[in-house]
């Protein structure tokens, strides 16, 4: 099935940028999903995979955080590529703050993009998927929304959900070919990871048995196991890469 068409959430991200490329040397049909504020970024990066791999990524522009946008957006990747079998929602931001300085917009934004997202682009997809008899759909969630992160009272509640949203989704969708599956990484060299203050971030990695960062490839390749056509049985599991630090 070496034409089937696989869309990522926050494609050009750490994490996403990864699963693009491991996807697209498969042979899918690759479209990267961006924030329309993002696009120069974007068409800048889908430039530089082009001249550094060889290597064709679409780009398409939505607000996962906005229904709508989605809806926009799946119209016109249906026109122009057909149907999608493979999703990843790798799409996800983080606003840290202890809840006694969290602000509501930091707890609005978080939840809107990490989990209102999830329904919003899945919905648009879910229908098809099923009607075809086959979906592969990877939810990117965290070690912090099983563990919880000091700082994070928003990102471990939007992150425990998606995994939630997962094992439901996975039940709707097991007799008609959809698996659903959440991967959870820990802390992976990423520019979101590499914001977190110097002193924290040494701390939290002193704690991680691996002694390191998780490379964004490690992440890739294991959603790529899981969208293969091998991985069938696999439905409604999370699945855990975080270098020993969370094992539950
Ligand atoms: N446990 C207990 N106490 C802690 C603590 C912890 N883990 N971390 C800090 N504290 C204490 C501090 O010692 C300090 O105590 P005092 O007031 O007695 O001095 C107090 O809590 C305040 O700590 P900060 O100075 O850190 O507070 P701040 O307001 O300046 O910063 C923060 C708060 C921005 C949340 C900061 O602590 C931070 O960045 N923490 C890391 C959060 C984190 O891990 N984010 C992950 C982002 S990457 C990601 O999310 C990807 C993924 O999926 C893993």
């Amino acid at each position: 099935m070496d034409s089937q068409l696989a869309l990522v959430t926050g494609g050009s991200g750490g994490i996403g940028t990864q699963i693009c490329t491991n996807f697209a040397r498969r042979g899918f049909q690759v479209v990267a999903i961006e924030l329309p504020e993002l696009e120069q970024q974007t068409l800048a990066w889908q430039l530089n995979i082009k001249q550094l791999y060889n290597i064709d990524i679409a780009v398409e522009f939505a607000d996962v955080s906005n229904f709508e946008s989605c809806q926009a957006m799946a119209e016109r990747v249906r026109s122009q590529f057909g149907d999608t079998s493979i999703l990843v929602n790798a799409a996800g931001i983080t606003r840290d703050s202890t809840l006694v300085k969290m602000e509501a917009t930091q707890w609005d934004e978080v939840m809107r993009s990490n989990l209102d997202s999830i329904f919003n682009v899945t919905r648009q997809f879910i229908e098809p998927m099923v009607a075809n008899g086959y979906g592969r759909i990877v939810n990117i969630s965290s070690v912090n929304g099983g563990r919880g992160q000091f700082g994070q009272t928003n990102y471990c509640a939007a992150k425990a959900g998606v995994h939630g949203f997962t094992k439901a989704l996975a039940q709707e969708t097991a007799a008609k070919g959809v698996t659903v599956n959440t991967v959870s990484p820990g802390y992976v060299a990423t520019p979101m990871v590499e914001k977190i203050r110097e002193d924290i971030l040494q701390s939290l990695v002193d704690k991680i048995p691996l002694k390191r960062l998780a490379k964004p490839e490690e992440i890739a390749h294991v959603v790529a196991f899981l969208v293969d056509d091998a991985s069938a049985y696999i439905t409604g599991a999370n699945i855990d890469i975080n270098g020993g630090l969370w094992m539950h």
